[in-house]
């Protein structure tokens, strides 16, 4: 008998509609169809931390056995999930985290590290020289904070390397675009650009487009996403200079749910390979994705072969029915 079919995943997203957290639920549903019978609760929280509190409220009443949960900001949502990871109810962190140690497990790359390879990357490629104007995620969210100190440990070692402004994009193209008309001075002098993530990063390069800046700047992001809008093609095209991956961990969270509810070995903290994505290896990661891609509809159409044949099958087995009947 199927362990896994009484159980039922509470998914808590704090935000819903923007292109990797949409790969992040469909790296999901590919490992949920794996378990079927499991029930999957999934709630959008439209980047409100009150209404992502209030959504918890409810899965927990209708009842959960593993909540996998994206907190929007960290403090927050902390005591919501200490409650829940206090009455016995496995909890997974994905991506942004609590306050708290009181959970059961984190599914993510090392948002320090993301920071620091960024730092890294900034300081040998601006030759230990330059102005650097940093647009930071949502304030109070964990790869926010954990982003922005990894970037400035890296820079300790570059002294010829200032930030000389650091604004909120809030992960919005639009608030990253209005902050940075606040600061055109400043971009005037400025060498560089790391914005927390790309669709930031795609939206610093239309502001030094318009005040024609553009081509001297070098332009960071983060996330490096696969297809259209993606960051890959963002980098294939030059809009941004470089995307430190940040994968999803969509599809490890399920596997690491499973691992849990039926008592097997997992470990706490599940961390993601992170590295830079520049023009001298964007070719290489589109081509695998192409070829990851295909792969993927191949499992489906074999998927939907066979779910033709057993509809097939079952047809078969009615009219073997009704001949036995007549
Ligand atoms: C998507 C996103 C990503 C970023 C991550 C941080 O909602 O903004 O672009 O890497 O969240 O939590």
């Amino acid at each position: 008998a199927d362990k896994t079919s009484r159980y039922t995943i509470g998914f808590s997203q704090c935000v819903g509609s923007d292109l990797w957290r949409r790969n992040m639920l469909d790296e999901m549903k590919m490992e949920l169809s794996l378990h079927p019978g499991a029930r999957f609760i999934y709630a959008d929280a439209d980047n409100s931390s009150k209404k992502q509190v209030a959504q918890v409220k409810q899965m927990l009443d209708e009842g959960i056995d593993l909540l996998i949960i994206s907190p929007n900001e960290a403090q927050p949502l902390t005591g919501i999930v200490e409650q829940i990871y206090n009455k016995g109810i496995p909890v997974i962190v994905i991506d942004r985290k609590t306050s708290s140690d009181l959970y059961t497990a984190y599914v993510g790359a090392d948002n320090y590290q993301v920071g620091k390879i960024a730092g890294e990357y900034l300081g040998t490629t601006l030759k230990g020289h330059g102005n650097v104007v940093e647009v930071m995620g949502l304030p109070g969210s964990s790869p926010a904070i954990e982003r922005q100190r990894g970037f400035s440990d890296a820079l300790l070692k570059y002294r010829g390397i200032h930030i000389t402004a650091q604004v909120y994009g809030d992960w919005l193209k639009n608030n990253a675009e209005k902050q940075l008309m606040q600061i055109q001075p400043i971009l005037k002098t400025t060498n560089a650009v790391f914005a927390h993530n790309d669709v930031m990063a795609q939206g610093s390069r239309n502001i030094l487009n318009k005040m024609s800046l553009s081509h001297h700047i070098k332009v960071l992001g983060v996330d490096a996403l696969p297809g259209n809008g993606g960051g890959l093609q963002m980098v294939a095209s030059k809009t941004i200079d470089a995307s430190m991956l940040y994968p999803t961990g969509g599809k490890e969270a399920i596997t690491t749910a499973f691992r849990i509810l039926n008592k097997e070995t997992f470990s706490k903290e599940n961390i993601l390979q992170s590295l830079v994505i520049d023009s001298s290896n964007v070719q290489l990661m589109k081509v695998q994705w192409a070829k990851i891609n295909n792969q993927q509809k191949d499992i489906e159409r074999q998927q939907s072969l066979l779910a033709e044949q057993r509809e097939i099958y079952n047809s078969q087995q009615l009219i073997l029915n009704i001949i036995v009947i007549t």
